[in-house]
């Protein structure tokens, strides 16, 4: 498996925020904590490729959100923040080796941080970030390859993945304050604990779970589900808004 990740911006600090306020961000410790993101993929035998800052893209750490990477192609976005858009252009050019490109172009908006894909299955989160536009464009896009794409209302939270995410095909992890848990009634529902709304983001690396320290309860629900989790602390992130998927594109 491979990751695509990016060494963290310098002007981090100017990063959009939408459901949260400004708070001083120490960009040694975000840097740190990348960096042992970056060593916990390592060590789930992930190859990680890191690209080069881009100084003056202050949230291009979050390379999620530029590219959705499926087994057949990629698919390059066109993200819902303006700032964000110039981000696409490099993410496109580490991905052309790996798979075909294919775009969502205007009037669509997309965030890859909306899409969370299980099986065939790709479910699209309507937030500030992207459209129903782009829904119809993934579904022309993916048709081919059998996938269905669904688009989903979701609550105040800034991407679907902030409250949704799959722990393996069958179930996922969910906070039900953000999304609706009636939504995922085909698959097990483990939901996250009342004290620990941002603790629904987790990334499967293989048959391991990456998850953001500072969840207890929720990790022990997870946990005593069977599943092998490796913690990292995403503290100084998270500051941007940002969570453990949002930091790798992921594929085979
Ligand atoms: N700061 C992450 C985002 O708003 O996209």
């Amino acid at each position: 498996m491979k990751a695509i990740t990016r060494a963290i911006s310098s002007a981090m600090q100017d990063c959009e925020l939408t459901h949260m306020e400004r708070q001083a961000l120490d960009l040694n410790r975000a840097r740190q904590q990348h960096e042992a993101y970056n060593q916990a993929l390592r060590e789930l035998a992930v190859e990680v490729i890191e690209l080069p800052e881009q100084a003056e893209l202050a949230d291009s750490v979050f390379v999620e959100d530029a590219a959705l990477v499926f087994d057949e192609v990629a698919v390059i976005t066109l993200p819902g923040a303006e700032s964000r858009r110039q981000e696409t252009r490099s993410i496109a050019e580490a991905l052309a080796p790996h798979r075909q490109l294919l775009y969502i172009t205007t009037p669509a908006i997309l965030d890859g941080g909306d899409v969370l894909s299980i099986g065939k299955n790709v479910y699209v989160g309507l937030s500030s970030r992207s459209n129903s536009e782009a829904v119809a464009q993934l579904q022309e896009h993916l048709r081919p390859f059998g996938y269905t794409v669904h688009g989903l209302e979701m609550g105040q939270c800034l991407h679907l993945k902030t409250a949704v995410t799959a722990l393996d095909d069958k179930s996922v992890l969910l906070n039900p304050d953000w999304v609706d848990a009636a939504l995922f009634s085909g698959y097990d529902v483990v939901r996250t604990h009342p004290e620990e709304p941002f603790g629904a983001n987790v990334v499967r690396v293989g048959s391991s779970l990456l998850y953001g320290a500072g969840y207890p309860n929720t990790l022990a629900s997870i946990e005593a589900l069977g599943h092998t989790v490796r913690v990292v602390d995403m503290s100084e992130l998270a500051k941007a808004e940002g969570a453990v998927t949002c930091c790798s594109l992921l594929f085979k």
